[in-house]
């Protein structure tokens, strides 16, 4: 339903690119709502990014040869390129060993585990692997290998639920309750699953028989048959379902399962884009327990198509946000969403993604992206959702 609100009449648009002069064309919608604030510029290319906070400092990861990391002390940057997590292709015999996607690092006592997918773009044929270092600013970096895989190879391919998922886009939390850590993945197909990692957060907790759960799923009914008339590409042939890219965040009294919804990227010069709203947005819901059940603002549950939208393409300009994470107010003023999105003012290339981001407020519990700091407390705001 949320999604009416992009809904506007179909335009051709003719602009200039900024480093052609031959005008770059685009048929389709650019939602030039002004309900979320412009991105806050990360001054850096980035597709899928990922940021710690870690001795005062940020550390960037994107998807790209090597899984390429930068370092600023602003979001804005400038960033320092701190080189590659991996020298060398992964040492998963699988997918694009050399060029990881979609990275997602986290720390525990000194040690910095980035957890990397590898995949052939559109297949299941897909891994996450994790590297760590406790040097985080020079490596070197050990690869340790799969953790999950799924297709007709790797580490555990034959176990459920890894026989009907998309190995790719990991994401990692500690639970703040008991210290435990939660692993999510997935990418159409079956959507999100979440699992336990072992204490050494290198594999998961009972891999032969792993206490999965799905987390968000999107059902067929409806809206995704028209997607899948759109786009007939190599997917389930059951249909499209176009969530990925999770991540989980913790604000009292909610954990936030957030995901990206809709078409990421190929979005050629000169053809015709996807109906407004079916480009990827970021979309969230959240639950008191941080397996779920995770539900969205109109009460609806993740694993039945729900999702709060909190940031989409917006101002005519920005199209297309996604790949998203969160960081809590560790080290921030504020909670901050940092995404990458396309400027169509560049253009939508994959390699025009950049880095941008907002700060986030909670009204009634629930995100909403702003265009400025606000470090003033409100008691009232702090977990109370009886307004
Ligand atoms: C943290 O790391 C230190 C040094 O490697 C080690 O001695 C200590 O046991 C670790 N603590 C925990 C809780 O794992
Ligand atoms: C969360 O749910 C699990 C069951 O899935 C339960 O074992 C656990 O105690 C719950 N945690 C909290 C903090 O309620
Ligand atoms: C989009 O690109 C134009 C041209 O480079 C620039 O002026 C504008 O600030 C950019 N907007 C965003 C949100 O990146
Ligand atoms: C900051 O947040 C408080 C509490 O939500 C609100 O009352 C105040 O108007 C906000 N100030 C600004 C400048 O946004």
């Amino acid at each position: 339903m949320v999604l009416f609100a992009f809904l506007a009449l179909g335009l051709i648009f003719t602009f200039h690119s900024a480093r052609a002069e031959s005008p770059v064309q685009y048929i389709g919608t650019f939602p030039d709502t002004d309900e979320y604030p412009l991105p806050i510029q990360g001054n850096l290319e980035a597709h899928d990014p990922n940021i710690i906070v870690y001795d005062n400092a940020y550390y960037a990861f994107h998807g790209g040869i090597g899984v390429p990391y930068f370092r600023a002390t602003s979001l804005s940057g400038p960033w320092e390129s701190r080189g590659k997590v991996l020298k060398e292709p992964s040492i998963i015999k699988k997918g694009a060993r050399k060029r990881p996607w979609a990275p997602s690092v986290i720390e525990k006592n000194g040690t910095f585990y980035c957890y990397y997918a590898l995949t052939k773009g559109g297949t299941r044929q897909s891994a996450i692997g994790v590297a760590t270092t406790t040097n985080i600013d020079d490596g070197p970096w050990e690869d340790h290998g799969a953790v999950v895989s799924t297709g007709s190879s790797g580490l555990n391919y034959d176990v459920f639920p890894y026989t009907v998922s998309n190995a790719i886009d990991p994401a990692v939390m500690q639970d703040p309750a008991d210290g435990k850590f939660w692993f999510t993945w997935g990418s159409y197909w079956t959507n999100i699953w979440q699992v336990a990692l072992t204490d050494d957060l290198l594999s998961v907790e009972n891999p032969k028989s792993p206490d999965a759960r799905n987390v968000a799923y999107v059902t067929l009914d409806g809206r995704d048959n028209v997607m899948l008339k759109q786009y007939p590409v190599d997917y389930d042939p059951q249909g499209i379902r176009p969530v990925e890219g999770s991540f989980m965040s913790y604000r009292a009294p909610y954990y936030y399962l957030w995901f990206s919804h809709g078409k990421c990227c190929h979005f050629p010069e000169g053809r015709v884009l996807p109906p407004g709203g079916d480009e990827y947005s970021i979309r969230v819901g959240r639950a008191t327990n941080i397996t779920g059940p995770y539900v969205d603002k109109d009460g609806r549950k993740l694993t039945e198509n729900g999702g709060t939208i909190v940031y989409g393409s917006n101002h005519g300009d920005v199209y297309a946000p996604g790949g998203l994470g969160v960081l809590t107010a560790i080290g921030t003023d504020q909670d901050i969403l940092y995404y990458h999105y396309l400027n169509k003012s560049i253009g939508l290339a994959h390699k025009d993604a950049h880095l941008g981001w907002n700060y986030l407020a909670y009204e009634d519990g629930w995100p909403v992206a702003k265009s400025s700091s606000n470090t003033s407390t409100d008691p009232s705001e702090d977990g109370d959702d009886s307004r």
